[in-house]
């Protein structure tokens, strides 16, 4: 049984509606989830996504990316370990994966780098499963409704990310499912519960 699923995409691609259908699906079959989503889901982490994502002051890259790396670490020990350790299935909005994505390719720090840093903070706590919601950068950035720091930097940044969510999911296939994010997002929540319904 799949205790630990995460929910990626590029910005737009319907991510949280898709979250919280997962976690409904799931808990009327009667297992107990905590959905959780980064960066944020901790005391210091809420802190750390305001000075990422809510400012304009400038970061460097790699201070970014520690940031999220921090942000995460703080989640994985203090609240998604001991959540899988009482029996509970995690579902994440967002998760290693989208540091590899955005750090790692958009922001050209290197996947292999980037990932280096987030194995020393997460310890072993890493998604069982990650649930790609696959749609072009273009289509993304229209369906977005409140733009963060990030995603107001534009095409040329989703583009990367999206490629790079590809190779992702190439390079583990066992791990990655995909899920055609370009139709109505009923219709990609829908394919998304029947994933996670083919993987519990
Ligand atoms: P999120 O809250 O998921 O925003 P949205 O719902 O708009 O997708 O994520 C906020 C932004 O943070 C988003 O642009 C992606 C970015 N991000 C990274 O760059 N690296 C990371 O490790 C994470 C978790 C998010």
């Amino acid at each position: 049984m799949i205790r630990y699923i995460a929910v990626e995409g590029i910005d737009g691609a319907g991510k949280s509606m898709v979250v919280g259908a997962i976690a409904g699906y799931l808990e009327e079959r009667g297992i107990e989830v905590l959905t959780v989503r980064e960066p944020g889901g901790t005391i210091a982490g809420e802190a750390i996504r305001e000075i990422l994502l809510d400012r304009a002051d400038p970061l460097a890259g790699w201070t970014e990316a520690l940031l999220f790396a921090a942000a995460r670490a703080q989640l994985a020990a203090l609240v998604v370990a001991p959540a899988l350790g009482a029996g509970k299935t995690v579902v994440s909005d967002r998760c290693v994966y989208s540091s590899l994505a955005y750090q790692g390719a958009g922001r050209g720090l290197g996947m292999e780098a980037v990932r280096a840093v987030n194995e020393a903070g997460l310890q072993g706590v890493w998604p069982e499963k990650v649930l790609l919601l696959r749609v072009a950068a273009e289509k993304g950035l229209a369906r977005e409704r409140i733009a963060d720091r990030i995603s107001r930097e534009g095409l040329e940044l989703q583009q990367r990310v999206a490629a790079a969510y590809d190779a992702l999911a190439a390079a583990e296939p066992d791990r990655f499912v995909v899920v055609d994010a370009s139709r109505p997002i009923p219709d990609v929540v829908a394919a998304a519960v029947a994933a996670v319904g083919a993987m519990t």
